[in-house]
Parts: structure tokens; C-alpha cells; sequence
């Protein structure tokens, strides 16, 4: 399968948090949407807010248990497969999955990352930024690969680091551009303007 794929795509959202990623991605892409719409949402979570904010716009909303990450990646992989998923966007998702989970989903799983990768990678990215003491940052979402945070970047935007910046206010800044470039970058996979 590749895209454009010439009807509105099904997404799926896994997401472990608050959800404020997928909240802009229901907003982008609703049910019944042109280009695509979100028709399932999954997470390791049972109680994460991104799971009620899924069912309060009526998409349904799916806790797969983290019993082994084996376990969980076979029956996601399913619900995926059953709900007709064409692309999977992981939303503040806050484990690392298999190259096998990876290798099946290549070119169909996006991950945003708030940081300019390559750099700071991994957790505590608002950390590193400051710890460094960059005088920019940003986010990026991009394809998801074996390794972490190392797959194709599809699309990045910049914040700048400001005096007195904390990870939390600077990680404000990033989320609010976050929001705008995952929707960008879901449109441009969609139709086939960036490729793994
Ligand atoms: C975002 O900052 C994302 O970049 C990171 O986790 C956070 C998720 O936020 N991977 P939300 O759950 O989408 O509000």
C-alpha cells in the first residue's frame, strides 16, 4: 500500500498522556473528514486523558494493556489491521516499540518529538535544550524507525530558547508548534510528498 491513497485515509492515534496532540488531530481530521479521519485511538493507559478526550468526540477509544511489550504490540498490531488503519500517529506514547512492531508498520507510523532532531533525542528533551543552552528549539515529527527518535524527519518548526526559559515554559512554547506540525506532516505523507 502506498500513498496518495486516492480516499479519505483511517488514522489511528496511540497515545499514553494528556492528549493535547490528538486533540489537534481530531480537530484536523474528524470523522467524516476529506483526507482522513481519526477512527480509533489506543494507549497502555487505561485512565490516560487522551483515551476520554477520544471518546467525548465519539472515536473510539481502546486500552491495550502493557503486559510484555511483545503482548501489546501483537494486539495492537491486530486492532489496527481489524480497524483498517492506514497511518498510526504516536502522540505522546511513552514506550519504545519493537523493530518487528516498526518493520510492520514502515512508512505508516509517525512519532512527534519535541526537539529539532538529531538533536536531544529521547526523554527529558526540553532539558537537554537548556542544558546546552541552544538558542533555538522546536519539534519534529517523523517517521518512526527501529531506533529512538532516528527515523526521517517529515516536518520541523522553531521556537526561539528565551532568557529565564524553564523545561516548562519552554516546553509551552514547542507544544503550541507541535499542534500545527503534526497535522502538516500527517497531510504530507498522505499524499505522498515525503517518503520514508
Ligand atoms: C509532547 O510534547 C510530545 O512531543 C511528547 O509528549 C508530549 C505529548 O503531549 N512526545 P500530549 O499528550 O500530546 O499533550
Amino acid at each position: 500500500m502506498g500513498f496518495p491513497l486516492g480516499r479519505p485515509a483511517r488514522l489511528a492515534v496511540i497515545a499514553s498522556g494528556r492528549g493535547s496532540n490528538l486533540a489537534s488531530l481530531l480537530a484536523s481530521f474528524p470523522p467524516g473528514g476529506p483526507e482522513a479521519e481519526v477512527v480509533l485511538v489506543a494507549g497502555e493507559k487505561e485512565r490516560a486523558p487522551a483515551l476520554a478526550r477520544a471518546r467525548e468526540a465519539g472515536v473510539e477509544a481502546v486500552h491495550v494493556p502493557w503486559d510484555t511489550r511483545e503482548g501489546f504490540e501483537a494486539r495492537l498490531d491486530e486492532l489496527l489491521g481489524d480497524r483498517g488503519v492506514d497511518l498510526a500517529c504516536l502522540a505522546g506514547f511513552m514506550r519504545v516499540l519493537s523493530p518487528w512492531f516498526v518493520g510492520r508498520w514502515h512508512g505508516r507510523l509517525l512519532n512527534v518529538h519535541p526537539s529539532l532532531l538529531p538533536k536531544h533525542r529521547g526523554l527529558h528533551a526540553h532539558r537537554q535544550a537548556l542544558a546546552e543552552g541552544v538558542s533555538e528549539s522546536g519539534c519534529s515529527v517523523h517517521f518512526v524507525d527501529a531506533g529512538v527518535d532516528t527515523g526521517k524527519v517529515i516536518v520541523q518548526r522553531r521556537v526561539p530558547v528565551l532568557p529565564g526559559d524553564t523545561e516548562e515554559t519552554l516546553a509551552e512554547r514547542v507544544l503550541r508548534e507541535e499542534h500545527v506540525a503534526y497535522p502538516e506532516a500527517v497531510r504530507l505523507v498522505l499524499r505522498g510528498e515525503v517518503r520514508p
